[in-house]
């Protein structure tokens, strides 16, 4: 086959190509009204398969970066290309898991879990047909990140931090390439917090997609992230993409050892700065 022809195979469907980012942002800025820009001139890729973090002083713009990304937002000025494609409205590739679980009270965790399928295709038309296969993952997710057991339990009656694990689940069941997690952690204490964030790291390392965590906790931020955006006050701009160099796989004791509490407190010292 000539030469040209190969490259034309390779780089008209960007979307068969590994090597391109799975996100670009081009000078992306969104006012949501005369108050002016939330965001500014945001330009970044993000990799398929990168841990990216977002930190920054409240009302910097992080949560409204997650809505451009799945095109919950369109920007004001600028480009989102993602899966090679340019976003116009709401993304199906994406799943996503905020503050609170916001399992719905009136379904088994199981069928919270599975929720998403009765929604995004191709698995809304394939569901009923294939229901057993699809509630078998669902379980098997559970098992992953310690529910065995609670599939039919109503949200009400789990913790707070199994709530957080379902929640996840739900967010993974239709397999997204892009998961969006907006301070997943943050109403959590201190212990199940650490323990999710090794449950998010086996995950991560396990199915490999892509993940844009949004977070205050600058240690969460170091432990799981490839990359770290700094984000200035609003308008938010990104300050600095900081490259978290500590080998992987990490154990959570990383976290306590210098090149991590290195990271952190250069990270913790910058975002003083911003805030005076
Ligand atoms: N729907 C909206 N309409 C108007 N302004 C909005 C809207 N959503 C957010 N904003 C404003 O945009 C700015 C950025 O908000 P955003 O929610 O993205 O901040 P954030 O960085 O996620 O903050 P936090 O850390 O507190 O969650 C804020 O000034 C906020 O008031
Ligand atoms: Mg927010």
């Amino acid at each position: 086959m000539p030469a040209l022809a190969v490259e034309q195979m390779t780089t008209s469907n960007p979307q068969k190509r590994p090597d391109k980012p799975l996100v670009e942002f081009r000078n992306v800025s969104l006012a949501y009204d005369e108050t002016g820009n939330a965001i500014e001139d945001i330009t970044l890729n993000i990799r398929r398969g990168e841990f990216i973090a977002f930190v920054g002083p409240s009302g910097c713009g992080k949560s409204t970066f997650m809505k451009l990304c799945t095109g919950l937002r369109q920007p004001t000025s600028g480009g989102i290309v993602v899966n090679g494609k340019e976003v116009t409205g709401p993304l199906s590739i994406t799943g996503m898991a905020f503050q609170n679980s916001n399992l719905l009270p009136w379904r088994s965790v199981l069928k919270n879990v599975m929720l998403p399928l009765e929604i995004v295709e191709p698995h809304r038309s394939r569901l009923r047909k294939h229901y057993q296969e699809y509630e078998d993952k669902a379980r098997r997710l559970l098992a992953i990140v310690g529910l065995e057991g609670y599939e039919h339990s109503a949200p009400y009656e789990l913790s707070g931090g199994m709530q957080q694990r379902a929640s996840i689940c739900r967010a993974l069941i239709h397999e997204p390439e892009l998961l969006m997690l907006d301070e997943p952690f943050a109403a959590l204490d201190a212990f199940t917090r650490e323990e999710l964030w090794c449950m998010l790291r086996d995950l991560w390392q396990e199915q490999q997609f892509t993940v844009v965590l949004v977070t205050h906790d600058l240690r969460e931020a170091a432990f799981l992230a490839d990359t770290i955006y700094v984000m200035s006050k609003r308008p938010g701009r990104v300050l600095e993409a900081r490259s978290v160099d500590i080998p992987r796989p990490r154990a959570l004791e990383s976290t306590y050892e210098k090149p991590l509490a290195d990271l952190v407190l250069s990270l913790r010292t910058k975002i003083g700065a911003i805030r005076e």
